[in-house]
């Protein structure tokens, strides 16, 4: 059995210039099948709010759904690092943060998942120096959808560039071990991406991050109206396994994302 995919080994694949992957599942046979076909991360994502709870939203998922479906994927004994979201308002102080993040840890989450910059760099610090390793998610961040007023891409404005680097400089400062950029101009994530040490995943983010995210739904073709960054990899494959090897495959070189795939 390969060993279990660790923060040395994204950081190492980086700065050897290897794309790497992550897809999200949220149950056993699902974390076995995405392991299997060689996704160094699975993300228990809170985007089961909506794929698995028909919501609108990721706003009324509950810490409670995120342990079940972190456990359950942990039972899987997969060799993907496994990543879970926290989810609305489980960090909205440290002390909240340290208390969510304990749970998904004991559940069998790796690392745990965060929407935010600059105004969480306490929590992850007080995290990382209690164990608990953090992906920070910046552009569009799902949770202020009804802040945002809809789901847009983030940092086209001079202004919103500029505040989304300087985000991803303080989290890692902070001391997260991953950044993920979701729906931002290919340039800027390509530009935050190399000045960052920690590897940066993207998502609508085009391809100049070190790895891809998508969600399982999007790339099997189940979902109704798919973004503009989706890929159908169920288009030509004979199963399911087949379309979760051709996404790691394009993801590793590099024919995934292409232009129709990316903002700018
Ligand atoms: O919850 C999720 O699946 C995510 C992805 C969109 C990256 O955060």
């Amino acid at each position: 059995m390969p060993d279990r995919i660790t923060t040395s080994k994204l950081e190492a694949m980086k700065a050897a210039g290897e794309k790497f992957v992550m897809v999200t599942a949220y149950d056993a046979t699902f974390a076995r099948l995405v392991s299997d076909a060689g996704a160094e991360c699975i993300l228990v994502g809170d985007s089961l709010g909506m794929v698995l709870q028909g919501h609108d939203t990721t706003v009324p998922v509950s810490l409670d759904a995120m342990v079940y479906h972190t456990e359950s994927v942990a039972r899987a004994r997969p060799t993907s690092m496994i990543v879970s979201d926290l989810p609305f308002m489980t960090y909205s102080s440290p002390e909240v943060a340290l208390t969510a993040s304990m749970e998904l840890m004991q559940k069998g989450a790796q690392m745990v998942k965060l929407e935010g910059g600059t105004w969480l760099s306490e929590t992850i610090h007080q995290l990382v120096q209690r164990g608990i390793p953090v992906c920070a998610h910046l552009g569009l961040t799902p949770q202020s959808v009804n802040v945002f007023g809809g789901y847009r891409v983030m940092g086209r404005t001079p202004k919103e560039a500029k505040s989304i680097l300087a985000d991803a400089v303080e989290i890692q400062d902070a001391g997260a071990s991953i950044l993920l950029l979701e729906c931002v101009p290919e340039k800027l994530a390509a530009d935050i991406s190399s000045k960052l040490d920690i590897p940066v995943i993207g998502i609508g983010a085009g391809a100049g991050t070190d790895a891809q995210v998508l969600v399982l739904h999007d790339l099997l073709g189940l979902t109704e109206k798919p973004a503009r960054f989706v890929e159908n990899f169920m288009t030509g494959a004979d199963s399911i396994q087949d379309a979760l090897a051709a996404f790691v495959k394009a993801v590793k070189d590099g024919s995934y994302p292409q232009e129709q795939h990316t903002y700018q």
